[in-house]
């Protein structure tokens, strides 16, 4: 079907198809966040994960777009199966309560999700069984012997090039994966084979629509799928695994986990069942150790069940721990509840999205946490906002009003600078974010409250006030930019720091029907043009906007 939908495409290419993909753009546009394994609590790790979709999510809607976010919990496997057993737990009392500890986690940080999934809900149980036939009458699944190393922690199956030798403290040699260093096991079993070999090409043509960022996540799927692509094992015999989903046509097969788990982002989009939603292109956020999954298996079982694969994936790197991948086997995890404590919610969120960078891995201190946002929310945001809200410097509370022909000839350079610096920044913002670099967005939007501050500065409107008529007009116009700047910034800083941004808008008066950028505009007084907010008065005083905080010895 896919293979035929390609040739027949009226536009004729496999990349047409892929960029349309035949679910259509029609309804909001689903992106998705991993589901999190439910054999240990969150961490700062996971939290981050969530966090670079839900600032996607809410910036697509800033800009009037029709989006739906998903997250939930991966709860079948061994993995699972084994800690239950280890904490002497039904399996499925665990789920229940490391599932709610997620959700809560998720809604303490704000992350704005639609859909929450739980792979033992019966709606994705059916999505699975479905899906399997699928893939069976589409002739894609075959009986054969696995015969290889599977990675447990990493629920994977990997070929004798993908693993290594390792040591213990006692010299005892075992063999681990090469990419993540967890042990592996030799395995001989009977299991239901996916013909993953039989795709190639297809997941050639799909790599050139260029849907995987940041661009040297890509060249990594390009060079493995120069490689050596053998069938997949998509099951496991129950008596081994039986915390799982049975094969529909055979109970005493497991489907594979990772089976399983993909197709979470099925379920959420209403599959089987067109009348809900229909697939369209998804966007799928993930982290670089599960890059195989989703780059490779999910674009090839997608394809093989005649379904469009995904229109991108956004891919993240790692939080450490002096330079260690933060993970519960290291027992080295950052508790983000502690760091809520310490930073509030818009302080942890700012300097994740601010200090992280999707493309390389970064460490995690408290001593660099609290400078960041010592300087960037407290002094330099909140200083803004101080600046032209504060009595001493606007004595009637209110926006004052801007005169094009009050500018003075020695300050038309600065003003020149100031404007061509806000005016490029929405646009830049707007890059930022469709190359998944809210890192980026966010240094640009500190850089400008930065060069707002230093007009206010140079300006020093305190001073203009004391002079004549003419300097009076400037020290009010200077006022209005201020507030003009800060109330741009506050509204491209929803998506990273909503509560924070929701307090500069309601001190300025802003309403809530505009606080989005679809049709908003910015700085209208300096072209001539009516900008309702002059003369309106302020907000009641938020105080502080964010406390500094004690910086923590190195
Ligand atoms: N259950 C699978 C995903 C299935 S999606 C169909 C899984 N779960 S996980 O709980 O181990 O990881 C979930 C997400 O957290 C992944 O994107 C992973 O990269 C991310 N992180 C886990 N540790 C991390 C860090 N130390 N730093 C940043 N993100 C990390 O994999």
């Amino acid at each position: 079907m896919w293979r035929l939908l390609c040739r027949k495409a009226p536009c004729g290419s496999v990349l047409h198809m892929v960029r349309a993909g035949y679910g259509g753009e029609s309804g909001a546009a689903l992106l998705t966040t991993p589901i999190f394994y439910v054999n240990a609590a969150p961490h700062l790790g996971h939290v981050y994960s969530a966090l670079l979709a839900d600032v996607q999510h809410r910036y697509s809607a800033l800009c009037g777009r029709d989006t739906r976010l998903s997250t939930g919990t991966d709860e079948h496997g061994i993995k699972v199966q084994q800690t239950a057993t280890a904490l002497g737990l039904d399996p499925s009392n665990l789920c229940a309560a490391v599932s709610q500890q997620f959700r809560k986690m998720f809604d303490t940080m704000g992350i704005s999700y639609t859909d929450f999934v739980r792979t033992t809900e019966v709606r994705h149980s059916q999505a699975v069984c479905h899906f399997w036939k699928k893939l069976e009458e589409r002739g894609y699944i075959y009986k054969g012997t696995y015969q290889g190393w599977y990675c447990t922690s990493d629920e994977a199956f990997l070929s004798e090039e993908q693993t290594m030798e390792s040591r213990d403290g006692e010299g005892n040699i075992f063999r681990v994966s090469a990419e993540s260093g967890h042990q592996v096991h030799w395995m001989s079993e009977e299991n239901y084979m996916f013909r993953l070999s039989h795709l190639r090409s297809e997941l050639l043509s799909w790599l050139q629509t260029e849907p995987i960022y940041p661009a040297p996540f890509l060249r990594i799927v390009q060079q493995w799928l120069e490689e050596d692509l053998p069938d997949l094992s998509v099951s496991r015999q129950r008596s081994r695994v039986s915390w799982g989903i049975p094969v529909p046509s055979d109970s005493s097969h497991t489907i594979y986990v990772w089976l399983d788990a993909l197709i979470n982002y099925l379920t959420v989009a209403g599959f089987p069942d067109q009348n809900l939603a229909t697939w369209g292109p998804s966007t799928h956020l993930l982290g670089k150790d599960i890059l195989r999954f989703h780059a490779v298996y999910w674009p090839a079982f997608l394809i093989a069940a005649g379904l469009p694969p995904p229109k991108k994936l956004l891919v993240h790197s790692h939080w450490t721990c002096n330079g260690v991948k933060m993970s519960k086997s290291l027992q080295n995890v950052v508790d983000p509840m502690e760091c809520i404590r310490r930073y509030t919610r818009d302080g942890l969120r700012y300097f994740l999205l601010r200090h992280g960078a999707p493309e390389r891995d970064c460490d995690f201190t408290h001593h660099i946490a609290c400078k960041l946002l010592n300087s960037e929310l407290a002094d330099a945001l909140g200083g803004l906002l101080n600046r032209c809200t504060a009595h001493t410097i606007n004595p009637e509370q209110c926006w004052p009003h801007y005169q094009c022909t009050s500018v003075p000839p020695s300050s038309q350079n600065d003003l020149n600078r100031l404007l061509g610096t806000v005016k490029e920044l929405p646009g830049l913002v707007d890059q930022y974010m469709d190359r998944f670099q809210a890192n980026k967005a966010l240094e640009a939007i500190d850089s400008s409250v930065r060069c707002s501050n230093a007009f206010f500065q140079s300006q020093a409107p305190w001073k203009l006030y004391k002079g004549g008529d003419d300097a009076k007009a400037w020290g009010q116009s200077v006022l209005y930019l201020t507030l003009e700047s800060l109330r741009l910034y506050a509204t491209l800083l929803q998506p990273a720091v909503p509560g924070l941004a929701k307090t500069i808008l309601d001190r300025l008066r802003v309403p809530n029907v505009s606080r989005t950028l679809k049709g908003n505009r910015f700085f209208v007084a300096t072209s001539g043009d009516k900008c309702d907010f002059q003369g309106r008065t302020l907000g009641s005083e938020c105080g502080l906007l964010y406390r500094r905080l004690e910086v923590e010895q190195k």
